[in-house]
């Protein structure tokens, strides 16, 4: 197998893992988590956020070593549109990441069937990621198809 092929299979799957990641991290917020509830969820959120580094680093390598060459990326507003959406996702997600970190060292302190409310914005935040996300693929079918050239 080339690497070309590798890189392309690893971002393919990196960002079909990520998506499955933010997917159950949204079911598995509730608004009265248990201290088992918050510690996977935080393992969910780390493997998302391994995910993320895996669908930028191999999205790089395509960009400058594997792809139809840095020149033509960065002369398409479809690779401008994609990455600052990943940008913004990236962003979005330190929120989500930040709290549940915060609850995971309050949650050692619980009694049993004791719980910790999650802050209402959350599921929005999660939300609006997925939306990105999935907007994500539409630029990138629109960059290797050649749309959106400019000098
Ligand atoms: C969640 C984030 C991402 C998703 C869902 C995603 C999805 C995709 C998909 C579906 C393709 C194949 C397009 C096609 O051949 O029709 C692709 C290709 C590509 N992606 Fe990503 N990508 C993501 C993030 C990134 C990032 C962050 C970068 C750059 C830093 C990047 C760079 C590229 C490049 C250069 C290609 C090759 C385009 C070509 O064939 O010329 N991707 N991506």
């Amino acid at each position: 197998m080339s690497a070309e092929i590798s890189v392309t299979w690893i971002h393919y799957v990196s960002f079909m893992t990520l998506f499955a990641a933010l997917v159950a991290e949204h079911l598995l917020t509730k608004k009265p988590m248990t201290a088992l509830e918050i510690r996977r969820v935080t393992i969910i959120d780390a493997i998302y956020g391994c995910a993320a580094i895996v669908v930028l680093a191999t999205g790089l390598m395509k960009v400058f070593r594997y792809g139809k060459g840095a020149e033509y990326y960065l002369k398409a507003w479809p690779f401008h549109a994609k990455f600052s959406i990943f940008i913004v996702v990236a962003l979005l997600s330190l929120y989500p990441t930040i709290v549940f970190l915060n609850m995971r060292r309050k949650s050692a302190e619980l009694t049993e069937g004791g719980r910790l409310t999650v802050p209402p914005g959350i599921k929005h935040a999660i939300r609006l990621e997925l939306i990105g996300i999935l907007l994500i693929p539409l630029f990138a079918t629109l960059l290797a198809r050649g749309a959106g050239q400019f000098e």
